[in-house]
């Protein structure tokens, strides 16, 4: 099959070729056409025993090889640790870029001149209250609830809110749910914070940039003014930059699931913030935290190895399904929290983690398993030194992905070749039989 340049990574736009597959039920011999290292799933519908089979089908549990749309917003290389939104490296985005700018090249597809950039980060700044009466639900929450949970209902509700927000082909129309769901989702975060610490809920301040707002909405108590340190700012941005796209994850192939049903992009978006809620996905930072003070001090860590190593523990914020190599985000975290502990002094905890990723990137079983630090893996040690509780982890987390979600989802809307999402099965149940009266069973 193919050429030489096929044999390169999967996924890749490449020029296309053929693949001949031989039925050995029947003899026959098919002709597969093979476009950017691809078959397509629906040309094995061809293979057929007879006329009224269905044809042959690839079976795929958890999507582990198979391509569900054509995306030219993220790329991930994760053998070489390679990732690029837009076909910028996330290292030179981190240095030099801010979150919104980045969010305004996911949904463009282009970085935006200044001009371009003024009126988006205006557009964003002016949308980023909400209806009163989205405060009041959020009162109605439980003292205790998990903003994660707050958030994802929030979200979802924004769309009776909006209710044109359905008319997903107006081009104008859902651009401003665009710049509304970017703008508000910071402000639903830390409404649902400040529910979680009982405190009064800050509207945001339009003369602070976006974490800087942020961390306003959070952190204001009575000054007048709340004045963030840069520092932590810069960070936070760094921090916004790296989790805000990353393809086709678990909560982005959410969001395009569900919006594939046509529906408006908030309820789609609260399928993706569902999805991240689960702790093998954005819950992960939590989990690490939550692990590293279990883990206490650095002479429990071998005996905690162990119990991974025989299967009782999950190294929580190590393994990717698609990184099989330092994620490149992690790397650029580690750094940040250097940054961030000069302001907030030394995490104790630290010192586990860089003892835990030690002793792990030296192990067999980590080394045999291409087991390496995920972005999970620091993430949690800053957002401790921000004074966030680990309930929030996820939700700072879902704040800048929301920016990803939504250039997916746009995508997706444009893409002729999408329909409705709906995998087919391999139904492995009875069949055909009678009801009994349930004297009977
Ligand atoms: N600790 C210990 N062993 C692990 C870990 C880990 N963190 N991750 C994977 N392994 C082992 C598995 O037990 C398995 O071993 P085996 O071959 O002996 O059965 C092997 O490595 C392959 O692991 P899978 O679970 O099959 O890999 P998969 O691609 O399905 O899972 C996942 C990826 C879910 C991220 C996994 O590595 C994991 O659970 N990591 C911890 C949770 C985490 O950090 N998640 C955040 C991911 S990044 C993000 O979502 C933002």
């Amino acid at each position: 099959m193919g050429t030489e340049e096929q044999t390169e990574t999967g996924g890749v736009a490449t020029a296309s070729d053929t693949l001949t597959i031989t039925d050995n039920r029947t003899g026959k011999t098919y002709e597969v056409p093979v476009e950017d290292g691809t078959i397509r799933a629906t040309a094995l519908r061809n293979i057929k025993v007879n006329e009224s089979d269905f044809g042959v089908m690839s079976y795929d549990p958890a999507f582990m090889n198979t391509a569900s749309c054509r995306s030219a917003i993220t790329y991930l290389d994760g053998e070489a640790g390679v990732l690029e939104y837009r076909g910028y490296p996330i290292e030179q985005l981190a240095e030099h870029s801010t979150y919104l700018e980045v969010a305004y090249l996911l949904v463009h597809g282009e970085l935006p001149n200044q001009k371009q950039l003024d009126e988006w980060t205006h557009r964003i700044t002016t949308h980023t209250f909400v209806h009163e009466n989205v405060r009041s639900f959020m009162q109605g929450f439980r003292y205790d609830a998990h903003p994660m949970g707050m958030l994802l209902a929030s979200v979802g509700a924004l769309s009776t809110f909006y209710p044109d927000a359905n008319q997903i082909k107006d081009e104008e129309t859902r651009y401003l749910q665009i710049i509304r769901l970017i703008a508000k989702m910071p402000t639903l975060a830390a409404f649902a914070y400040r529910h979680n610490m009982g405190q009064p809920y800050v509207y945001p301040d339009n003369e602070l940039r976006y974490p800087g707002n942020f961390l306003s909405m959070l952190f204001k108590m009575t000054e007048l003014k709340y004045e963030p340190d840069p520092r932590l700012e810069r960070a936070l941005d760094i921090l916004f930059i790296l989790h805000a796209d990353h393809e086709q994850n678990c909560s982005t192939s959410a969001v395009r699931a569900v919006g594939s049903s046509q529906v408006d992009p908030y309820s789609a978006v609260a399928a993706g913030v569902a999805a991240l809620y689960g702790p093998l996905h954005g819950g992960a930072n939590e989990q690490v935290l939550r692990m590293l003070r279990r883990i206490e001090k650095k002479e429990n860590i071998a005996d905690f190895m162990q119990g991974v190593k025989d299967g009782k523990e999950r190294l929580m914020g190590f393994g990717h399904r698609v990184y099989k190599n330092y994620d490149p985000r992690a790397k650029i975290i580690k750094k940040a929290c250097d940054d961030v502990f000069e302001v907030t002094g030394v995490n104790p905890l630290l010192e586990i983690a860089i003892e835990l990723e030690k002793i792990a990137l030296e192990d067999e079983y980590f080394v045999k398993r291409k087991l390496y630090p995920n972005v999970d893996f620091y993430s949690g040690l800053i957002y401790e030194a921000l004074h966030m509780p680990v309930g929030m982890f996820t939700v700072l987390f879902a704040i800048p992905r929301t920016s990803g979600w939504i250039a997916q989802w746009l995508e997706m809307i444009d893409d002729s070749e999408q329909k409705i999402a709906r995998p087919r099965q391999i139904y492995t149940g009875e069949r055909g039989r009678d009801y009994k009266p349930v004297s009977e069973r």
